[in-house]
């Protein structure tokens, strides 16, 4: 009982903090991953867009940069998917971000667009 209750607690806490704080490593670039790279990477950078790193993101692409830390109003990542420019993922990609992803993107930068990853 009190192990099925430590568990619960567990798993509250990692819920809660996922939702608080989308992460770089964990949660933006798997979604870069699963939607983007295909077509923005270093091998082929769409409109000078390469995801492989967050480097890229902040770097300026076409149409200015991807991630803009703290204004998702000037992220191109953010107006891609929210109707503010070109719609990306394009029609014809199979995967299309729900949401919820595209929250988690906004939040992301909305708090400030922190890289986490470990160097
Ligand atoms: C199937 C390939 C493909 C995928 C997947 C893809 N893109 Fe693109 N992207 C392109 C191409 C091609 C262009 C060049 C724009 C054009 O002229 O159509 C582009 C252009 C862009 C631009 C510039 C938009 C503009 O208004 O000029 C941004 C920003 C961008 N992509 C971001 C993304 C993001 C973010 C994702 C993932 C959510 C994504 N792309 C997924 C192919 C792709």
């Amino acid at each position: 009982m009190r192990v099925a209750f430590g568990l619960v607690f567990v798993f509250g806490c990692l819920n809660s903090a996922s939702a608080a704080d989308p992460s770089y490593t964990k949660d933006v670039k798997p979604f870069l991953t699963k939607y983007c790279i295909e077509c923005h990477s270093a091998k082929q950078a769409k409109a000078g867009y390469n995801f492989d790193d967050f480097a890229g993101l902040t770097k300026a692409g076409k149409k200015g940069a991807a991630v803009v830390p703290e204004k998702p109003e000037k992220s191109m990542l953010v107006l891609t998917m929210t109707g503010g420019a070109k719609a990306m993922p394009p029609k014809k990609a199979p995967a299309k971000p729900t949401k919820e992803e595209i929250d988690m993107v906004r939040d992301w930068i909305t708090k400030g667009a922190k890289d986490d990853t470990k160097k």
